[in-house]
């Protein structure tokens, strides 16, 4: 049942579903809309133009909104570090006349450089160290220093702690590391949306993951290349995106002042009719629907993978932002936004989850050793720029092979992090550090690249609940079975066979729980490997002829 389950998740998890036409009168969405973006004709001369493009060269990630966390894994008044771009930042969420507020500070005391992160909220809503008790203010002006006995409009400026702009947005917690015109926070731009998750006809599943050993441009790079989908999760809906001489790709972005979006196309019409069995018995023109694969890439960390009809129109959306953590890792965030009758327990959707990110993890940690080795090489050439020779290409456009009508929008993306990434806040230095320590020659073994407990486990309050049920249920199971079994043997007269199902149903209860239990913890093996290469979709073996 719950394999059935998780099979169910998977689809979900894969944009699987689609929308019946509502009328032709309805609204186009975004992902339609034309006028704001550039229709590829040529495509390799665009891409050639915008590889050198004055927009991409313009572009800045200090002006940009980042997710670092689902608001629902940080508990109320309870600071907790997370990471952008290499620093650490204090997060706290607050509450005030039942409106939920983000205070965010870099984590580090003015005091004596002590972690903010490890203070806690005051009733006034300020953060106060742990250390010495210093408290500040949303803005990070220090508001009491409990052993001076000045006021604190006499504190020196050096006594404030570095506050960053945040807020929450649709479930994520969001900071702007970059300055502010003016300090006016509203002037800034809204955040990324996916509209169906403000749908109130849309339930949401939130997903997170961290992933030490895989840089964020690599995590989103493999998000938004479906090719790799059949093979590495085994898994034929990514089909629905992929392109191919039949079912051609079309690209298109546009840049606005919320930055630069790419949008890829497959239709996915037939391949849908292909699959579905009730659809195969129609014929093209009775088809209900005409059902394109839509994949979204907002730079730098949100992509949505979805079908949708000609109105724009879904059932399942999948969203991703992945946060930028630091050079060489990243936090995946994703949500399945479906219309569901009801919403699947969270727990349950990270067991699948955890299962289908485990397929791929140590293939795309990798690419880490060679691609970063590669952005290092390009540094030492051009201090400026990934770009270090047009004719040889970037760190990844000189260093990859593109061969597969999809890498229309892989290759694109790779343009794109070799035009931008020598910009990436700590990037260059990270980056030679992480080579002058030897991290650039091999990756850490299995057991470190695929520990949920660290990466998921331990930043998941649900799945500990679950941990926690789990061991309650295990030892509960063990204390009756055994208590029965002895008491049995014990007095002849209690009937054996009439209580038989106790110890057979808490037994069950017990083994049950461990299975589930087991599943947030390192859990892989060759027999894994083996039977995921075997669940590889046959028709992808097709051997040259
Ligand atoms: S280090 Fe924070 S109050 Fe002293
Ligand atoms: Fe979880």
């Amino acid at each position: 049942m719950l394999l059935l389950l998780v099979q169910f998740l998977l689809l979900v998890a894969t944009g699987e579903g689609y929308a019946l036409p509502k009328g032709r009168q309805s609204r186009r969405n975004h992902y339609f809309r034309k006028s704001v973006s550039h229709k590829l004709t040529s495509f390799h001369s665009w891409l050639s133009a915008s590889s050198s493009s004055s927009s991409w060269d313009d572009f800045d990630y200090l002006q940009h909104w980042y997710p670092v966390s689902w608001a629902c894994d940080i508990k109320l008044n309870r600071p907790t570090q997370v990471s952008l771009f290499d620093i650490p930042y204090a997060v706290a969420i607050t509450k005030t006349n039942d409106t939920l507020s983000v205070l965010a500070y870099e984590d580090r005391c003015p005091h004596r450089g002590a972690a903010l992160s490890e203070g806690r909220v005051t009733e006034t809503g300020y953060l106060q160290c742990a250390y010495h008790g210093w408290s500040f203010d949303q803005q990070g002006k220090c508001v009491q220093i409990p052993q001076s006995p000045a006021k604190s409009s006499q504190y020196s400026t050096r006594a404030c702690a570095k506050a960053v702009p945040a807020i929450l947005h649709q479930g994520l917690v969001w900071l702007w590391p970059g300055p502010v015109t003016n300090n006016d926070v509203t002037l800034l731009p809204s955040p990324p949306s996916v509209p169906e998750m403000d749908d109130p006809a849309f339930k949401v599943t939130r997903t997170v993951r961290d992933f030490p050993c895989i840089d964020w441009t690599l995590l989103l790079s493999n998000i938004m290349d479906p090719d790799h989908g059949m093979f590495a999760h085994q898994a034929s809906p990514f089909d629905m995106y992929s392109a191919s001489p039949e079912y051609q790709m079309q690209v298109e972005q546009s840049f606005d002042s919320a930055g630069w979006q790419m949008i890829s196309k497959v239709p996915a019409q037939e391949k849908l009719r292909n699959r579905d069995r009730i659809l195969r018995g129609l014929t093209t023109k009775a088809m209900p629907m005409n059902i394109t694969g839509v994949t979204t890439f907002h730079a730098a960390t949100h992509v949505t993978i979805s079908r949708r009809n000609e109105q724009g129109e879904t059932s399942f959306v999948t969203a991703f932002w992945v946060c930028p953590t630091g050079t060489g890792r990243s936090r995946f965030l994703s949500a399945a936004v479906g219309k569901l009758p009801f919403s699947p327990p969270r727990w349950v959707f990270h067991i699948a989850l955890n299962r289908f990110l485990d397929q791929d993890s140590v293939l795309v940690a990798s690419q880490q050793p060679p691609v970063l080795s590669a952005e290092v090489k390009c540094l030492d050439e051009n201090q400026q720029s990934m770009r270090s020779d047009a004719a040889k290409g970037g760190a990844r456009t000189g260093l990859f092979v593109y061969q597969s009508p999809t890498d229309r929008s892989v290759r694109l993306i790779d343009f794109f992090w070799d035009a931008t990434l020598a910009k990436a806040p700590r990037r260059s230095e990270t980056l030679l550090a992480m080579k002058t320590a030897g991290l650039l020659e091999s990756i850490p073994p299995r057991k470190v690249v695929l520990d949920r407990k660290v990466q998921h486990l331990d930043i998941c309050p649900d799945s500990q609940n679950t941990v926690r049920n789990c061991e309650f249920i295990k030892q509960t199971s063990l204390v009756v079975t055994a208590a029965w079994v002895v008491r049995t043997f014990l007095n002849k007269n209690v009937n054996a066979r009439m209580f038989w199902w106790i110890p057979v149903l808490f037994s069950g209860a017990g083994w049950s729980a461990e299975w589930i239990r087991k599943q947030f913890y390192y859990n892989h093996s060759e027999a894994n490997r083996d039977r995921d290469l075997k669940s590889i979709p046959k028709r992808m073996w097709l051997d040259p002829k």
